[in-house]
């Protein structure tokens, strides 16, 4: 099980939606972009407008989407979810966007992967929302312009570099979210856990959050283990015990890192003597796909300094070796 997985099948959905902030002050952390957002949707309110469309960007389990829905809420708004990958022809997106209302919120998740055409539909619709649509066919074809709802939209991507620039041009707001301290994160299981009506020692909610790669979606199903380790096992108070006993069971070390993690740098150490390793080839030696090593256990890898990627491939780093008590070979230039 990848801890960080947006699609994990055994989401308890219940747990999920009653701990998902909903307005800004439940929103732990990322200040900046709350400040701004803030003053964002107070303007748009009171000049009775939709909010600028807005792009949010960075790692995994951040908080991307719960800030869309949170700004519907608070813009007072309907919220249209859809996703890159979901939208396959022009007309399916038309669909969506002749159906929404003036100021609603049109949310486009994995927004890197929509396809070229469905994206240039996107730039009238975000610049003068308008749709063009093309009537006939051969000489005769002609576009008609059809007046869109003044809606806002919100895209949200773990690549931003795979984005192309007259899209990007078209977001009023950028933000990007980045990883949370420890003392953030330490509160977010604090609240989650009052939320649910569980008792938390302080210094398990301490360790749990150490464990946690400074990740919400992380801390949260940690919490959600722990509490079931706790009811099943002990009183019912997440303490210390209770925490340890889990992480041990799950097999999660002090830095947060699964069997996963750690089998990733392993392959590159043993396998592959710290060579070079090219995406593909470590996917497929290790039978994981390109996208969960890329997306789920790379960028906390390589946030932590245990990879390196270089033009070549990944390499692991002598912090690695010493964290896996892999002896460093003096025959290697330090990474
Ligand atoms: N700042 C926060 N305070 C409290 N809880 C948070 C915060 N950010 C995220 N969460 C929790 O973490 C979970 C993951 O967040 P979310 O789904 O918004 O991440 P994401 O950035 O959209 O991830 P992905 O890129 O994988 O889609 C949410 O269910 C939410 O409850
Ligand atoms: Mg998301």
């Amino acid at each position: 099980m990848a801890l960080n997985d947006p699609e994990e099948q055994n989401e308890d959905q219940n747990f999920e939606i009653s701990i998902r902030p909903r307005v800004l002050s439940e929103f732990t952390g990322q200040e900046k972009i709350k400040n701004n957002l803030a003053i964002s949707i107070e303007a748009a309110k009171k000049r009775n407008e939709p909010i600028e469309h807005i792009l949010f960007h960075g790692p995994s389990g951040l908080g991307k989407t719960t800030l869309s829905y949170l700004i519907a809420n608070e813009m007072g708004k309907n919220i249209r979810v859809t996703s890159g990958p979901t939208v396959e022809k022009v007309g399916d997106l038309g669909a969506i966007l002749t159906n929404l209302e003036d100021g609603d919120i049109l949310f486009i998740d994995e927004i890197h992967r929509l396809n070229k055409l469905i994206e240039e539909v996107l730039y009238p619709a975000m610049e003068d929302y308008a749709l063009d649509i093309i009537v006939g066919k051969g000489p005769s074809a002609r576009t008609i312009r059809l007046d869109l709802p003044k809606f806002t939209l919100i895209g949200a991507t773990t690549r931003i570099d795979l984005i192309s620039s007259p899209l990007l041009n078209r977001f009023g707001i950028t933000h990007h979210l980045d990883y949370y301290r420890n003392e953030e994160i330490k509160e977010i299981i604090t609240r989650s856990s009052h939320v649910l009506g569980v008792e938390i020692k302080e210094n398990a909610a301490q360790r749990i959050a150490e464990s946690s790669r400074q990740t919400p979606r992380i801390s949260n199903r940690l919490l959600r283990r722990v509490r079931d380790f706790a009811e099943v096992r002990g009183s019912g108070v997440i303490d210390n015990a209770a925490v340890e006993a889990t992480f041990e069971h799950l097999e999660i070390d002090s830095y947060g890192l699964d069997p996963t993690d750690r089998k990733i740098l392993e392959t590159i150490i043993h396998k592959f003597e710290n060579n070079p390793v090219g995406l593909s080839t470590l996917a497929a030696s290790m039978a994981e796909s390109r996208d969960t090593i890329e997306n789920i256990y790379e960028p906390y890898l390589l946030q932590l300094g245990f990879l390196i990627r270089t033009p070549r491939g990944r390499r692991a780093t002598k912090l690695a070796y010493e964290h896996l008590g892999i002896t460093y070979p003096n025959n290697q230039t330090l990474l």
